[in-house]
């Protein structure tokens, strides 16, 4: 059973060096450049014309996330879903959502920390087949492209919004000593989106996570940044509680971190009976620098 959000579609993020971005993505993690100009770079990783959008910017970081549904009546559903709960949707015009998203129908509000969200239908395939640079077979389908992980300010504004705004379901909770990050899912990933309020630490995206069908492309990857110093390792390789993926974790030219990995576990809300932990890793996932208090991650 699926919720009316049917997985991560997009995310865009604003950065000062697109060139810097570029040669990341392609080389360590083999996405490929869909679209390249001097204020654009689009990254695919599979059929869709692009899962990651860069663009020339002043500032760094996340700018937008887009979550998909099915079709014109699942967005109306969810802008209405969202105007009970006193969002204030913004319903664009399809024309500028197919002009500037490539998606045939677009609403967009701020979440509780201010970060632009978009829920979309539509989303345009490109022609060609993907080929990866590295050869790299990302696990996206039903799943989404991935998922998220943020730090907010308010956890319970959170639950709200995407309880009971976007229908998400609850997977587990991790507890980090006295905090506990909140797992939610949208369809069989164990996690599309993930939440912790962290006193102290600022909200904003902490990490996107990538999935690959193949452990050799995750363990390439990570031989690039750990043994080549091609980007920064934020965290070694290791194997989460709540989802079992295997992973680690580097740091983007915009400041946020990539988490690469294989194996996630399926969920199946037929049976699935929420457990709960307090750490989120069996092994490794080992702090590079352990004052960096933003990656309370799985
Ligand atoms: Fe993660």
């Amino acid at each position: 059973m699926s919720s009316v959000i049917r997985g991560l579609g997009y995310v865009v993020v604003d950065s000062a060096d697109l060139d810097a971005w570029e040669s990341f993505a392609t080389d360590i993690f083999g996405m490929a450049v869909s679209e390249r100009t001097d204020d654009l770079l689009r990254l695919r990783i599979d059929d869709k014309c692009y899962r990651i959008e860069i663009r020339k910017a002043d500032t760094d970081g996340v700018n937008t996330i887009g979550w998909e549904v099915a079709g014109a009546a699942q967005l109306e559903e969810v802008a209405a879903r969202l105007e009970a709960l006193g969002y204030a949707v913004k319903r664009e015009d399809p024309k500028i959502a197919y002009a500037e998203r490539l998606v045939s129908g677009l609403i967009a509000f701020d979440d509780p920390d201010g970060t632009r969200v978009e829920v979309f239908w539509g989303f345009k395939e490109d022609k060609s087949v993907f080929v990866s640079p590295t050869g790299a077979r990302f696990v996206t389908g039903s799943g989404g492209m991935g998922h998220i992980f943020q730090l907010v300010t308010d956890d319970k504004a959170f639950e709200k919004l995407y309880f009971d705004g976007l229908g998400f379901k609850f997977s587990d909770y991790i507890d980090f000593g006295p905090v506990a990050a909140t797992f939610t899912h949208c369809n069989p990933r164990h996690h599309s989106m993930a939440f912790a309020a962290v006193p102290g630490v600022p909200a904003g995206l902490g990490h996107i996570m990538l999935e690959v069908d193949d452990i050799d492309v995750v363990g390439r990857a990570y031989h690039k940044v750990f043994e080549e110093k091609k980007a920064p390792l934020a965290m070694t390789l290791g194997r989460h509680s709540n989802d079992d993926m295997i992973s680690f974790y580097t740091r983007t030219p915009s400041g946020f971190q990539i988490e690469f990995g294989t194996g996630g576990l399926l969920i199946d809300d037929s049976e699935w009976l929420p457990p709960r932990f307090d750490v989120p890793s069996f092994w490794g996932h080992v702090r590079v620098n352990p004052a960096e208090a933003d990656v309370l991650d799985t």
